[in-house]
């Protein structure tokens, strides 16, 4: 069963302004100083609306995160969810964040005179991801530590998961700006992944002399003159592609 909330919880449906929480009986308006545990009282007709607010704001703290119940809770008898226990570390984060959360809405308002200022959620930073970090950084912390092959998995799986849900940007630009960080240093693990994005995009010119100039980091000027001349095949004016492809040209007769 789940049981009645206790202060801290009030906090934070109050912190996050969702449902109001003044003058209401119900097991918050208790001094926080008393044990939450032993003096939340059994559920009746005033408590009652109350779990399901805290139950409600847990759905959008879950939405918000893209993820179930569990991943900030623990597996508690009978194959329900103990959610009183304080055993999964993810539930003080999320503690933290909550109290961040209330803390960045108090300096909006700070700075916002006398309108109501939109107000910052979970979801402003997180957009139905658990851990908010830009596809970017994604694939050039995965570049780093495991190398192109195991970041273009990653991005495929992403954006299998994620695509058209507001969680990360894959738009074709996107890659290839941050590939280009890392192509002259990296040109294998770009290689990986501008093959891949050739998957997604395979009539996008630029995704090609793109490739092509990876492959000519690498000394593969038969590659890079292959992957240009389709690029000038998709688009005739990719001018870049063509300066490139007669510049390639013109080093492999002189070495003829
Ligand atoms: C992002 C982490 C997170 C997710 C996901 C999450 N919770 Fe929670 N939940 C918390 C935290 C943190 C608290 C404690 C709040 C407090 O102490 O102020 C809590 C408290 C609760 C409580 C009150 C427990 C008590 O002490 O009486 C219930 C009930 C609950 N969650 C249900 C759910 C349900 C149902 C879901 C899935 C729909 C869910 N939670 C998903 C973080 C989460
Ligand atoms: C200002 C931006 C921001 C807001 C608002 C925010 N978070 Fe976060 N959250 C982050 C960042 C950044 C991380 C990743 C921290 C890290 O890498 O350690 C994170 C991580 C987390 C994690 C740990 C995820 C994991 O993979 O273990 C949880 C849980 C979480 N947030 C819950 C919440 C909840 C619930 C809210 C709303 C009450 C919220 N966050 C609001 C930025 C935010």
């Amino acid at each position: 069963m789940v049981r009645v909330l206790n202060p801290r919880s009030c906090l934070l449906v109050a912190a996050l302004a969702i449902v109001p929480v003044v003058g209401v009986p119900h097991a918050g308006a208790q001094p926080a100083t008393q044990a939450p545990a032993t003096q939340a009282p059994a559920p009746t007709a005033a408590t009652t609306p109350n779990i399901v607010a805290v139950v409600d704001q847990m759905r959008i703290f879950s939405e918000a995160l893209g993820v179930e119940c569990v991943f900030c809770h623990v597996d508690g008898p009978n194959g329900r969810l103990n959610y009183r226990s304080e055993g999964n570390p993810r539930k003080q984060v999320a503690r933290s964040m909550i109290a961040l959360t209330a803390d960045i809405n108090k300096m909006v308002d700070l700075g916002h005179g006398d309108t109501p200022a939109t107000p910052v959620t979970c979801r402003t930073c997180h957009r139905g991801v658990p851990n908010p970090r830009p596809i970017a950084d994604i694939v050039r912390r995965t570049v780093e530590h495991e190398g192109g092959l195991a970041a273009a998995a990653e991005y495929r799986r992403l954006r299998q998961t994620f695509f058209g849900a507001e969680a990360y940007d894959f738009r074709e630009d996107t890659l290839l700006g941050t590939v280009q960080r890392f192509i002259d240093g990296r040109p294998d693990d770009a290689i990986e992944l501008l093959k891949m994005n050739l998957e997604f995009h395979p009539q996008s010119s630029r995704g090609y002399s793109t490739l092509a100039y990876a492959y000519t980091r690498r000394r593969d000027d038969a590659s890079a003159i292959a992957a240009l001349e389709r690029a000038l095949e998709l688009d005739a004016d990719n001018n870049t592609a063509r300066g490139q492809l007669e510049q390639l040209r013109r080093y492999q007769r002189r070495r003829e």
